[in-house]
């Protein structure tokens, strides 16, 4: 049921009028809700050791790490967002297109990961709604609550979530545990491989808004912005309350870019929970956002039930229209707007798949810097921090499914996509699918997009659809049904026909360009890998820079395009193979160096001035050797110079470059840029450098947050003994790092590099066998009770012997079908064994059920023979002697207790020497806070070079708020 109720306050303009009290504001506090994070202090183990976990016949029968009281203390200790993938080495063997990483098909090995997580729910939380919600997991993931199966998701893009309450421990200890099984593919590019993205944990009260269950937008006359904002929103309720309500009421306060109340206005007051309320306002003083203006307003919602406020969400958004007109191109708020935009794919080098909130900003960032207004978030849903840093920073999105498909998954999937990314106002479009080669011209094809497209308009009436269509003048399929038609590649006379056929849809570029190139190169070199840094170079599917663009930039109506791609990225190493690990495609390489093309999109892209020659200036041994000079600018005329000597002055066209041969002579290669009147607006230089001498180390934020999540990028280059950049240098660089911060990753944008990106702390770890193992038949409860035979002292001189099969050999596993029998060994540990982080027992096998007491401590149980579990024995074992015992039963065929039993003790993970060769100069080093302040200082070092130390200051601030 819907129900619907305006409410109109007009406010007059001015500040006079803005509410100075935020009411709403302070009732954050009295609300149940907390949205936490659950990223820290995860336990991750790689590799699938138990195959037989996963059991579907009886509730909270799963065993190995899905059983509650399985010990993973030997396991690896990490923060998310993690992917293992970019922890394993490179394989040549492995799928070219995902970046030759040995995981996936042909891998099993190396494709499932399990994590496990234990957290403490306090006695509050009673009466409370637990929910657990995964940003995205790479890839099948299926999810215990205290050994509850709770969840299982297929696919490596969508978000996640489940109620636990029913589960749940209120006041007292949970474990999460996750199988993630990375085998098969979905895409063909770098996907990673684990727990990827943000993982939260939110308490609502039992009334609450519904997870994603608001929806804010603007509305104005003819979609174009004008003096009253009409402001709706929506807000989804849901009800677990068994009592009855006498009255519900929804507030809803607009919050202005600096703090001001500017707007309160709430829905009727019901006596049961509705399902949705839609609520609206107008504002007549507001911001406009834009990317150039990237304004963000907070709308406050508050549910009260009974008096009492349930619940308390803040929510951004932005004022703004967006259209697609058939005649003049992509409007936003109401006038052409070009889309300068880029695909992109999720990786980073350094930390693959995984990245920290701050590289989404300084990805988008980086794009920014050479006039990039829009990504497209090719080919799968992104993750909702890149939304936010797009919002924050002003970049328009194109928001993409990962599969065309109307089945009710992939509508579901949709669904939950186009709810939660909705409120940001980047997001100007939304994409159905990308290059659905197979089905995309037939009725069916066209029948799922136009149910994808319903969707959308359903759930989101504010923005338009597209398809990322490879074709050039066609309209069966898809094409004939979708609102805006996406073009991949095929610019020429196909655009302009199809435009003139159907001259009421309107078009985008969805997908162009796929020039390739190396940073600082200017060869192909088949045999290393590398592809000539000269817009020379494209598929045979595609077309240089300066081709693709000069066609789109003479035809508005064509709203713009996206490039393939912004970034470099892993996988899809076209035009080569082995040994290239990564693509070309970039403006930016994987660590967000520029590329040449970088300063041609700057060009026509910006408005400022800009001068940029190509190729660097140290060619020794080419004397007199002709060499091609580009010149990257927007300026009107360029003049070249080498050493001083001018080699003549040339007028650009609009959208091109221009180009001198020369013959190289070391020294110093000059231009000037000129305007319309002659003056002198931009200069560049390059110039022939000497052998590296000395390092130097940049952090890209000289402060930072301390709050364990937060990165600094460090560019790492060497210069010669006059302080020039050497843009040739590939020396081998070691870091090293002190202070409140951690190395999390390296790389230099080598699309040939095989080194490391990182390097994982080692985990010492020794076992101690029990010992003096001892049996006989006996009673065992099925319940966990003590008998006397546990009791340490108990006298079991008696019993018969049995020793270890240390080759794995069960055949002292001789208990008949039904038949119990207790289990006694000793085991000796030192005081120093118990002063390491980790001491847990491992079993080989215990058949079928086993008891398991240590010093007459029940330390756990277990009922699968395949489980091989482990258990803690911080708190159970002593200095000295200790006692097992085991009770067992067999259910059927033969049973008992393998004796290869272990004390396992682990020790403090030892950091790695961390290192990367500079590539063309160049090599990057993320960096990122502990939760305490104070400095992080950074040293490089290298043989023959002076060191270079750079320290980055962290200040406390940005802690979210997070489980413990
Ligand atoms: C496109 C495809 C992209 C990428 C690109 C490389 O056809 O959509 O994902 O593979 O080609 O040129």
């Amino acid at each position: 049921m819907k129900f619907r109720q305006l409410v109109s306050i007009r406010l007059l303009m001015g500040a006079a009028a803005a509410f100075t009290l935020n009411v709403l504001a302070a009732q954050a506090g009295d609300s149940p809700r907390e949205h936490l994070s659950l990223d820290a202090n995860w336990k991750f183990h790689l590799g699938d050791d138990w195959p037989g976990a996963l059991h579907l016949d009886k509730a909270g029968a799963s065993a190995g790490p899905a059983a509650e009281k399985f010990s993973d203390q030997s396991w690896r200790a990490l923060n998310l967002p993690h992917d293992w993938a970019i922890e394993l080495p490179f394989d040549k063997n492995a799928d070219t297109s995902h970046g030759f990483k040995p995981v996936g098909p042909g891998y099993p090995r190396n494709s499932i990961g399990w994590y496990r997580r234990a957290f403490d729910l306090p006695e509050e939380d009673s009466g409370k709604r637990i929910w657990l919600t995964f940003d995205g997991v790479f890839r099948d993931a299926t999810v215990w609550v205290n050994g509850w199966l709770v969840k299982r998701h297929e696919g490596g893009y969508y978000p996640f979530r489940e109620d636990i309450t029913d589960v749940a421990h209120i006041g007292g200890k949970n474990v999460i545990s996750v199988r993630v099984d990375a085998t098969k593919f979905e895409g063909w590019f770098y996907e990673g491989a684990g727990i990827y993205r943000h993982v939260w944990l939110d308490k609502t009260a039992p009334v609450a808004i519904a997870p994603d269950g608001i929806f804010v937008r603007s509305e104005f006359a003819n979609n174009v912005p004008a003096d009253i904002a009409n402001i709706h929103v929506s807000v989804d309720l849901i009800n677990h309350q068994i009592n009855s309500i006498r009255k519900i009421v929804v507030e809803c306060e607009i919050i202005s870019p600096n703090g001001k109340s500017v707007a309160r206005f709430n829905g009727p007051s019901f006596s049961f929970v509705p399902a949705q309320e839609d609520l609206d306002t107008k504002l007549s003083d507001f911001a406009l956002w834009s990317p150039e203006d990237p304004t963000l307003y907070r709308l406050i919602t508050t549910v009260s039930v009974d008096g009492k406020v349930v619940d308390h969400k803040e929510t951004e958004f932005g004022i703004r229209t967006v259209g697609f007109d058939a005649t003049n191109g992509f409007l936003l708020n109401g006038k052409h707007y070009e889309l300068y935009g880029t695909c992109n794919h999720q990786d980073m080098a350094g930390v693959g798949a995984a990245l920290p909130d701050a590289l989404q900003y300084f990805r988008v960032a980086k794009l920014k810097e050479f006039g990039c207004n829009a990504i497209r978030t090719s080919h799968n849903p992104p993750t909702p921090e890149l939304l936010e840093a797009c919002d924050h920073l002003g970049m328009l999105i194109m928001d993409e499914s990962r599969l065309l498909g109307s089945d009710s998954e992939n509508l579901r999937k949709w669904d939950d996509q186009i709810r939660r990314d909705r409120n940001h106002p980047c997001v100007a479009i939304w994409s159905v699918a990308n290059e659905e080669f197979s089905v995309q011209d037939s009725p069916q094809a066209g029948n799922v997009a136009r149910t994808m497209q319903d969707c959308v308009h359903r759930l989101d009436p504010t923005r338009p659809v597209t398809y990322a269509a490879p074709e050039g003048d066609t309209f069966a399929g898809i094409n004939g049904v979708i609102q805006v038609r996406g073009w991949n590649y095929h610019p020429g006379p196909d655009m302009d026909r199809y435009h003139a056929e159907h001259p009421d849809q309107p078009n985008v570029g969805t997908e162009q360009a796929s020039t390739v190139s190396t940073r600082g190169i200017y060869e192909n070199d088949p045999r290393r890998g590398y592809v000539s840094a000269y817009d020379d170079n494209f598929t045979s599917w595609s077309q240089t820079a300066e081709t693709w663009w000069g066609y789109f930039a003479d035809r508005p109506w064509l709203s713009g395009g996206f490039v393939w791609t912004g970034f470099d990225y892993r996988g899809e190493p076209t035009p080569y193979a082995w040994p290239c690990i990564n693509s070309h495609f970039g403006i930016l390489d994987t660590c967000g160096f520029p590329k040449d093309n970088f300063y041609y999109y700057q060009s026509w892209w910006t408005t400022n001035p800009v001068l940029h020659l190509l190729p660097h200036w140290n060619w020794p041994g080419k004397e007199d050797q002709e060499i091609r000079v580009d010149a990257l600018s927007n300026c009107k005329q360029v003049e070249l110079y080498l050493n001083g000597q001018s080699l003549g002055k040339q007028t650009m066209k609009p959208n091109s470059k221009l180009s001198w041969p020369v013959k190289y002579a070391p020294g110093m290669l000059s231009a000037k840029g000129f305007d319309d009147a002659g003056n002198v607006i931009a200069e560049a230089k390059v110039e022939t450098t000497g052998e590296a001498a000395a390092l130097h180390l940049t952090p890209d934020r000289a402060t930072i947050k301390a709050n364990g999540e937060d990165v600094s990028v460090f560019t790492v280059s060497a210069l010669d003994a006059q302080g020039r950049t050497v843009p040739v240098a590939q020396n081998k660089i070691a870091f090293a790092i002190e202070g409140v911060g951690k190395i999390l990753g390296v790389g230099n944008g080598d699309p040939s590099c095989h080194e490391p990106d990182t390097f994982i702390p080692t985990q010492p770890m020794h076992a101690i066998a029990a010992n003096d193992w001892r049996w006989k038949l006996a009673d065992v409860p099925s319940r966990v009770r003590l008998l006397p035979e546990y009791a340490p002292d108990y006298d079991d001189s008696a019993w018969s012997t049995i020793k270890p099969k240390t080759d794995g050999d069960t055949g002292d596993m001789f208990l008949k079908e039904n038949e119990t029998a207790i289990y006694r060994a000793h085991v000796q540990v030192s005081a120093d064994d118990l002063n390491n982080p980790g001491v847990q027992i491992r079993f080989a096998c215990i058949d079928d059920h086993g008891l398991v007491f240590v010093n007459n401590q029940f330390v756990g149980e277990s009922h699968d023979w395949s489980a091989q579990p482990s258990f803690d024995l911080k708190r159970a074992l002593h200095a000295g002697d200790n006692v097992i015992a085991v009770g067992v039963k067999n259910d059927g065929g033969a049973g008992g207790l393998n004796p290869d039993v272990n004390v396992e003790i682990v020790g403090q993970p030892q950091p790695a020497p961390w290192s990367r060769s500079l590539f063309n100069g160049l090599a990057q080093v993320i960096v990122q806070s502990s939760r305490d302040a104070g400095e992080i200082k950074l040293t490089a070092s290298a043989d023959g070079l002076q060191p270079a130390s750079a320290t980055v200051t962290t200040v406390p601030g940005g802690m979210r708020p997070s489980v413990p």
